[in-house]
């Protein structure tokens, strides 16, 4: 039985990103038993939840200020695997997930070690520029981060050329590519 958290952090409504991550969960549970467990968090509803460098998630283990984060930051903790989901922002991810990643601190122990080691992830990041990928140095950079946290990334995909809403929807075989990505989660 596995527990999978999915962050998705586009606001759009009907996003690429969104059709995506919902790829990736159908190639999980496709891959899965009928008990494993999969949660999807839209981190819009998190964007007020600015961190305000307090300090005291290191310690703590928690975010002392957004319960409704700490709940979020929990399930990941309980979790064995993390899909993580963003557009391309200017380079980067999503304001909306790079706002839930600075509460991260809550992973990481006064002594640099990691709450969260051991834990899988796959990664689907999209882009507009369509000759372009940004969307894997998207991946590159959550990958690097989720490194320094313990966390393993096992796949990755980066989707160019989508700009409009609902654009991946004619990209079927970037769809196919994501669901396939769901699979190797915990192959
Ligand atoms: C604020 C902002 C910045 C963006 N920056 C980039 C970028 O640097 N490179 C790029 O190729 N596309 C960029 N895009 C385009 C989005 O990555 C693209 O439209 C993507 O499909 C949006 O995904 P969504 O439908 O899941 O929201 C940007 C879009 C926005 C709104």
């Amino acid at each position: 039985m596995s527990k999978t958290v999915v962050l998705m952090g586009s606001p759009r409504l009907q996003s690429n990103t969104d059709m995506l991550a919902n790829s990736v969960i159908e190639g999980i549970r496709s891959a899965g038993s009928a008990n494993d467990t999969i949660e999807k968090f839209d981190l819009v509803e998190l964007q007020d939840c600015v961190c305000i460098a307090c300090g005291h998630c290191r310690q703590a283990g928690e975010c002392i200020h957004f319960p409704q984060v700490t709940e979020v930051l929990n399930k990941i903790k309980e979790a064995d695997g993390l899909v993580i989901a963003t557009p391309t922002w200017w380079l980067a991810p999503s304001s909306q997930l790079k706002i839930f990643m600075d509460h991260w601190g809550t992973f990481l122990k006064m002594d640099y070690s990691s709450r969260i080691e051991g834990k899988k992830a796959v990664l689907v990041s999209c882009c507009g520029n369509p000759d372009l990928n940004f969307a894997n140095k998207v991946n590159k950079q959550l990958e690097e981060i989720l490194n320094l946290l313990g966390v393993k990334v096992v796949a990755s995909l980066g989707v160019k050329g989508v700009v409009e809403v609902g654009a991946i929807a004619r990209d079927q075989e970037s769809l196919d590519a994501a669901r396939e990505l769901g699979k190797k989660l915990y192959r």
